[in-house]
């Protein structure tokens, strides 16, 4: 079976590549590179003793896309590909319509052309707003988003379940993830965010290489057990066999047309102060913080109940806190720079 992977050579799609060819899919990578290294694809290479078929190529480039699919016999495309960064969303929203939402309708448009009709897409728990109660479960309505970058992920859900109500043969499973962070256990492939990091892990680990000073933790009034905000933190890699899943899922089901959302985390909330502490564990020093105010948008505490993955997919996240910040740190300090340039 031969997937087309958008945004493969970034965090989580490296990943889930890897977890595809250990698998026995093939895969093909369509990535422009705007936020990944090529290197993680040869790693991955590497670690697999397989090939990946790499094309640069943009989302919103249809001409590129249609030359893919007239190349390749694909069967189903997971689609990754997106400028995720919350903050710089809500300056540049017309950046992340542009790339994120006119990408997929193009992505989605070529696809109807060529009849590839099974899709799996990276949604966020992003999509349940602040308007619902923890935990969120799929049954839910969608909230509304605090960002574009959230509001680019409803939109999104929403084209997909009006383009399956116009055409039956059309199938998409929308994987709600909730906070991924670690590495894979080799420490060859990891998270190597571009300039300053946007996310809670990749801060601390480049503190604790001393390639940052300081980590500031914003707010410790919040409602929660000590005032640090609560995520539900799950394994790059759980994550990445949860696609595994939903692509054999598909295939199993092949009866199943329309939309279907799962939520992958682990069901836990861990505040940021827990992740501070299991971190020190993890590379055996302190990681100096300070606390600053609140973010606007930041919510106090939210987790998933992911007990729909668990009984239809088959899926359950395995990996401990340990884990997760073992392999971070096994990562980080092997790759003190991120991937060579
Ligand atoms: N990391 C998280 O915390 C998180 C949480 C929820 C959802 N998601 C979603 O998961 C997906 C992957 O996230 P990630 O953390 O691996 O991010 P990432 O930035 O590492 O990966 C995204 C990849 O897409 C590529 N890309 C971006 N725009 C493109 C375009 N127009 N054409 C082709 N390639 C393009 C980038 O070069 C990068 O390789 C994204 O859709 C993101 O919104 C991430």
């Amino acid at each position: 079976m031969k997937i087309l992977v958008t945004g493969g050579a970034g965090y989580i799609g490296s990943h889930t590549v890897l977890s595809l060819l250990n698998n026995d899919f093939d895969v093909i990578v369509y990535d422009n590179l705007s936020n990944a290294n090529i290197e993680s694809i040869r790693r991955v290479e590497n670690l697999t003793g397989k090939k990946v078929s790499f094309i640069k190529g943009d989302i919103q480039d249809k001409a590129t896309l249609t030359k893919v699919f007239s190349e390749f016999v694909i069967d189903a495309v997971i689609h990754f590909a997106a400028l995720k960064a919350v903050g710089e969303s809500s300056t540049l929203p017309l950046k992340y319509y542009q790339n994120n939402v006119h990408g997929t309708l193009n992505l989605l448009e070529v696809m109807m052309a060529f009849r590839v009709y099974d899709f799996i897409f990276s949604s966020s728990a992003t999509v349940y707003g602040g308007e619902n109660v923890v935990p969120y479960e799929e049954t839910m309505p969608l909230g509304e988003a605090s960002s574009p970058y959230g509001a680019s992920k409803v939109m999104i859900e929403r084209a997909l379940k009006d383009l399956a109500q116009a055409n039956s043969e059309f199938r998409a499973v929308c994987l709600r993830y909730f906070n991924p962070i670690g590495a894979h256990e080799s420490g060859d492939i990891g998270e190597d965010p571009k300039g300053i990091p946007n996310n809670l892990l990749p801060y601390v680990a480049q503190v604790a290489v001393g390639k940052r000073e300081s980590l500031q933790v914003f707010g410790n009034d919040y409602s929660t057990q000590d005032g640090t905000c609560e995520r539900d933190y799950l394994h790059v890699m759980d994550l990445a066999e949860g696609h595994v899943s939903a692509v054999n899922w598909l295939k199993k089901n092949s009866s199943f047309t329309g939309v279907e959302a799962f939520n992958l985390g682990t069901g836990r909330a861990i505040s940021v102060l827990e992740i501070i502490n299991a971190f020190e564990q993890a590379c055996q020093q302190k990681i100096p913080y300070h606390f600053a105010p609140r973010r606007y948008g930041d919510l106090p505490a939210f987790w998933a109940n992911a007990e729909k993955a668990n009984k239809q997919l088959g899926w359950k996240a395995t990996r401990n806190i340990s884990q997760m910040m073992a392999d971070t740190w096994r990562w980080q300090s092997n790759n003190p720079q991120g991937y060579p340039n």
